[in-house]
């Protein structure tokens, strides 16, 4: 049976249905004239753009308008150091990357490492600071531009970012707060105002450069009420609103009805960008949901179903060639190919990306400092 669905920042679970959330949220569908004019301008579709994968966003017709008359983006996005980065994660940072090499634009990165200590009981600030350099590796390791992307670190960059936080925080009542994240009496103070801190990357850019830049926000859709809330507040001091560009989550291993996303505190429904090629494989073959039917012969006569197959789907997030894609749908719904063989061709993709990644990943160790912001 399908668990109740929820979506917050700090709480994902459940099947989720993507068109509800669009509208609760209130943000707008990536519709075919947007698409086209992406690819005008960068020259091609990102997969997960072809496929749906990033699906929502608030004023992204304003970003390609501005982009069109020469008024460049920055882009913002972020990562709340709390334990080993998975495969869901890289989703959005992948994108975002490959936004930077076809727009050419700067990248501010958030780590903010006083999140997770704020929201979880058991994460320490000395936890956090770990996590912050074990995390930012698999970021560079996903190949973004030294020169143009910058790291912040909330408790190390506090200096400039408390300024703006508090500019942010003096106008968004409890009220607000409470209505958008579902905060409750018991909630410790630090965790309602973090989410004026979570707004400052948006605009910080433009208060460096003493002029106003407009911002695109790549990001998983569970992000969007800390923007729902900041928005309106960062163009009442003085800046752009933040455009935003949302993306579904890579299921869990279990299944789109039972692990709404894969979560990092659940190591059976994850992959981790430092699994070994053995642990890969084993975790696929042993916990892979399975679209496919009981028997063989079963399986030849009727076919598996793609659409609730685990394995089928990371697929649509990490082949990027299409007809690769469709061939391996038609073979698996027809029945032509069996759940092993279509599990085998994930791991082994996985397997090839991981390898790599691995590589820069150890390569990035010593780029870290190049990376972070340094105040001017
Ligand atoms: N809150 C995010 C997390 O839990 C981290 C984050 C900070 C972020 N700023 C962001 C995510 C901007 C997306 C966009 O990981």
């Amino acid at each position: 049976m399908a668990k109740e669905a929820s979506v917050t920042p700090w709480e994902v679970k459940g099947n989720i249905d993507y068109d509800r959330l669009v509208k609760e949220f209130g943000v707008s569908r990536i519709d075919e004239n947007l698409l086209k004019r992406i690819k005008k301008q960068a020259g091609t579709l990102h997969h997960m753009l072809r496929r749906n994968i990033f699906f929502a966003h608030r004023d992204l017709k304003w970003i390609l308008d501005e982009y069109d008359k020469g008024n460049r983006f920055f882009l913002y996005t972020g990562r709340a150091p709390s334990g080993h980065v998975h495969l869901g994660h890289l989703v959005p940072w992948m994108f975002t990357k490959w936004l930077q090499d076809v727009y050419g634009v700067e990248l501010w990165f958030q780590f903010p490492d006083e999140e997770k200590f704020l929201f979880k009981e058991s994460m320490t600030l000395a936890d956090t600071e770990h996590f912050t350099r074990e995390n930012a590796y698999d970021v560079i390791a996903l190949g973004f531009d030294p020169k143009k992307t910058h790291f912040l670190i909330d408790t190390k960059h506090a200096g400039v970012m408390y300024k703006e936080a508090l500019k942010v925080a003096k106008k968004i009542t409890f009220s607000t707060a409470k209505a958008a994240f579902g905060f409750r009496p018991e909630q410790n103070i630090g965790a309602i105002f973090y989410t004026a801190m979570q707004a400052v990357p948006a605009f910080l850019p433009s208060v460096l450069a003493g002029k106003k830049i407009p911002c695109l926000i790549p990001h998983a859709i569970d992000q969007d009420p800390h923007f729902r809330v900041s928005r309106d507040v960062i163009t009442k001091i003085g800046h752009y609103k933040p455009a935003s560009i949302q993306c579904r989550f890579l299921p869990g291993l279990g299944g789109m009805s039972t692990d709404g996303k894969m979560s990092a505190s659940e190591a059976e429904t994850a992959v981790y960008t430092t699994d070994s090629p053995e642990t890969v494989r084993k975790k696929i073959m042993k916990y892979a949901f399975s679209g496919g039917q009981a028997t063989v012969e079963e399986h030849r006569k009727k076919g598996g179903n793609p659409d609730v197959d685990v394995s089928y789907q990371w697929l649509t997030f990490f082949e990027e060639d299409d007809r690769k894609l469709k061939k391996i749908y038609d073979d698996y719904s027809s029945g032509k190919m069996l759940t092993g063989e279509l599990k085998q061709i994930l791991v082994d993709k996985l397997n090839s990306f991981l390898k790599e990644h691995q590589k820069k990943r150890e390569k990035a160790k010593d780029k870290y400092e190049d990376f972070i912001f340094k105040e001017p």
